[in-house]
């Protein structure tokens, strides 16, 4: 898949892009929000596996792109069956942290989940799903205020960490209608 909107673009990873996927996977600092403070460890043959296995997918692994550097990753699972996606995201340079792209990435992301053809043809998704962590006060704080998702259920120590540090998940949800109705008001008329 690919998206651009503006200055960034939104691309499924290819094996090129493994080395800077290693790098980022590797990073503690990076994979901390995921539950890896020291890093996945992983080597170069397994990303390049975890490229590879979504080639032929309806489920995809992007890269993120600003002004053609990449500065970051998003995921993305269909649930044909729930009518729903079960996407993830990270801004893994932190220079780019902070500056409004996180939204706008979200935002971009959503639409393309909900109209596009390939897609919403196993069955139209009426749904968007996914969690943070209860450290995690600025996604938080994105999801709720700026993308306009529901806070559906903070499950507490749901999974434990590499460290074995137990984790507080926080679940979110949007809905079709929701993300029309808040982002593009005039279309949501005609649904
Ligand atoms: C979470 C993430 C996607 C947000 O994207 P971003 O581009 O950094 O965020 P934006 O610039 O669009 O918005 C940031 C907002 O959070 C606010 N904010 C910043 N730090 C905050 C904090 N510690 N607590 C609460 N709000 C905070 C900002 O003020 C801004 O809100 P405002 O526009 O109302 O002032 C991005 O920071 C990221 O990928 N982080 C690392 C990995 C991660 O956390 N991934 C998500 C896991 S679920």
């Amino acid at each position: 898949m690919r998206i651009e909107k503006d200055n960034i673009t939104i691309r499924s990873a290819q094996a090129h892009d493994a080395k800077t996927l290693n790098a980022w996977w590797n990073d503690g600092r990076v994979m901390e929000h995921a539950g890896f403070p020291n890093g996945l460890g992983q080597p170069m043959e397994e990303t390049l596996r975890q490229i590879n296995e979504n080639r032929n997918s309806i489920n995809q692994r992007c890269m993120i792109e600003i002004d053609g550097t990449p500065v970051g990753e998003l995921n993305y699972k269909i649930h044909s069956d729930k009518a729903a996606a079960f996407p993830g995201w990270k801004i893994c340079e932190t220079d780019y942290q902070n500056k409004g792209y996180g939204t706008k990435i979200i935002l971009t992301l959503f639409e393309f989940l909900f109209t596009d053809e390939k897609i919403n043809s196993l069955g139209k998704i009426e749904r968007i799903v996914w969690d943070t962590t209860l450290e995690n006060t600025r996604a938080q704080h994105v999801y709720e205020s700026k993308i306009g998702a529901t806070k559906t259920k903070v499950e507490e120590n749901a999974w434990q960490d590499q460290l074995g540090v137990w984790r507080t998940a926080v679940h979110y949800e949007i809905t079709r209608k929701q993300f029309y109705a808040l982002h593009f008001p005039a279309v949501n008329k005609q649904q």
